[in-house]
């Protein structure tokens, strides 16, 4: 089993849409796939068409700590993708992970759910916190989706810093280029450029796309909305990068 995250300490950037596209290209491709909205918002859970108050007595006790993260699982609509959907009680994860100081705690939890996934996804809230902690060591590799903008690229290497602040080391971060104009110069500029602080990000970028938008409105990926728009080929792009990077 391997464990990706999709991080970022800003918000806005194109985690969720990234978490839900590439989740469903995995289980897709044949993968056992979990994709575990860990935002409070339930970005992620309202793509997948769930309504989060389901399990919410379920999460509010895994906050609490008594109930096993697998008994949060629910189906979606797409075979071989599983959800674990979000609850306003995962805002309290921090302070519960920062009271019982288990550094391993996000680790234990997905470790029992290894004899039924090859891959589980997070779908993170933008923050450097406890939590972030616990995603950024838990991962196997972590993606990042960045605007193209300068003051992005302070965000990157601000993460850069924060995991070798806390000695994971950042070679299991991967920087890739998201909500790309262009028709914008910076965003040419940044594209185009092989030096700086991006210089080792992934080939696959996603382009600003009606299609992403469109997720909201339809609650499914971009895949199911036009399979062979410039975002849906985007996302089989990234996947196949993610897919070799993580070699599942
Ligand atoms: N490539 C894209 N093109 C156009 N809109 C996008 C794109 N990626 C994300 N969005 C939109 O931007 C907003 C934030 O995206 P989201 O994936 O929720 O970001 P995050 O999870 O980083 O907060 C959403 O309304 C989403 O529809
Ligand atoms: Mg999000």
């Amino acid at each position: 089993m391997r464990v990706i995250a999709f991080h970022n300490l800003k918000g806005g950037v194109g985690k969720t849409a990234a978490a839900v596209n590439i989740a469903y290209l995995a289980a897709e491709s044949g993968v056992p796939t979990l994709l575990w909205d860990l935002d409070a918002q339930g970005a992620a859970s309202w793509y997948l068409g769930e309504a989060p108050d389901i399990v919410g007595e379920k999460a509010a006790r895994l906050v609490k700590g008594k109930t096993p993260v697998g008994q949060m699982i629910q189906p979606t609509a797409y075979d071989r993708l599983d959800l674990i959907p979000a609850h306003p009680s995962f805002r309290n994860l921090d302070l519960r992970l920062e009271k019982d100081g288990d550094k391993h705690a996000l680790r234990d939890w997905l470790k029992p759910l290894s004899e039924d996934y090859g891959l589980i996804v997070l779908d993170c809230p933008p923050s450097l916190s406890r939590l972030a902690e616990q995603i950024l060591e838990t991962a196997d590799q972590v993606f990042v989706p960045i605007i193209p903008s300068w003051l992005s690229l302070n965000s990157w290497e601000q993460l850069v810093e924060f995991a070798n602040e806390k000695k994971m080391g950042h070679k299991k971060m991967h920087p890739f280029l998201s909500m790309v104009d262009r028709r914008k110069k910076v965003h040419q500029e940044i594209l185009a450029t092989k030096k700086g602080p991006l210089k080792g990000r992934m080939h696959a970028f996603i382009p600003y796309a009606s299609d992403v938008e469109k997720m909201g409105e339809n609650r499914c990926p971009v895949d199911r909305i036009r399979a062979r728009g410039p975002a849906a080929i985007a996302y089989r792009l990234l996947w196949n990068e993610v897919r070799k990077v993580t070699r599942i």
